[in-house]
């Protein structure tokens, strides 16, 4: 196991970063398109996969418990230093969130959870009409969608801002910074 130094960063963290990073990155773009647009044939793949990013950020979480953060390339300004570590923790808080309160809601909604044919929660069909669903617990589901969408707003402000401070320190500052985290030694 390979621990991040300040000119190079182990596996571990980059190969967490990016898979949890790319799949982040696809899942929230999927859920606000789904959402706004109803488009129902896209559900069981997003729940599929956000089901299956809790497993990158178990270890991911569990990584940074272990190592702390990945110490920085140079040192920054204190107003930098505070930024950047509230939106880490705000994106990795995130990628907690996300996946259990959508699980929760699509559960408790009596929705059901399946991934890729696994059925992990049952749909519960009303027994009067069962092409609509009973809620297993009405007030639970309604709470998790709350959380679920003011997190996705959240995180996406927050990869923006994330993504604006990396290209900061790759262009105005020209630092090591996105080229550590691309695998190189700066
Ligand atoms: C990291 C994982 C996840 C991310 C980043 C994510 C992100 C999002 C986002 C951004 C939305 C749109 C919310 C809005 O604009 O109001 C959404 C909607 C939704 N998500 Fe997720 N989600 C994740 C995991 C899950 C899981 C695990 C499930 C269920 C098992 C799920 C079920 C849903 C459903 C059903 C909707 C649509 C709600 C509606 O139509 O009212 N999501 N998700
Ligand atoms: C546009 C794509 C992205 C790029 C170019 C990028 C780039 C980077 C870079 C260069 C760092 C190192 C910062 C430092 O040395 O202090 C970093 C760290 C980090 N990034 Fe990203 N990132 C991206 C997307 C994401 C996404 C979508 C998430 C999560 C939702 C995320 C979460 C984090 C976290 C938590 C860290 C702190 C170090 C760690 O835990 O690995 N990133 N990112």
């Amino acid at each position: 196991m390979q621990l991040d130094t300040q000119s190079k960063l182990g596996s571990n963290t980059l190969a967490l970063h990016w898979i949890v990073g790319i799949m982040m990155i696809m899942l929230l773009a999927v859920g606000v398109f789904m959402e706004e647009t109803k488009a129902y044939a896209l559900y069981p793949w997003h729940k599929a996969f956000g089901v299956l990013i809790i497993f990158p950020v178990i270890l991911r979480v569990v990584w940074r418990i272990k190592s702390g953060w990945p110490p920085p390339v140079r040192e920054y300004k204190k107003s930098e230093k505070i930024l950047s570590k509230f939106v880490h923790y705000l994106l990795l808080i995130g990628t907690v969130i996300l996946p259990i309160s959508g699980f929760m809601m699509s559960a408790m909604g009596g929705h059901g959870v399946e991934v890729f044919g696994l059925e992990l929660v049952p749909r519960n069909p009303d027994p009067a009409n069962p092409m609509e669903v009973v809620p297993l617990n009405g007030a639970v589901a309604g709470i998790a969608h709350e959380l679920h969408a003011l997190a996705g707003t959240s995180i996406i402000i927050g990869v923006i801002l994330h993504t604006v401070g990396v290209l900061k320190h790759h262009i105005l500052d020209k630092d090591g910074t996105l080229l550590r985290m691309l695998g190189a030694k700066v």
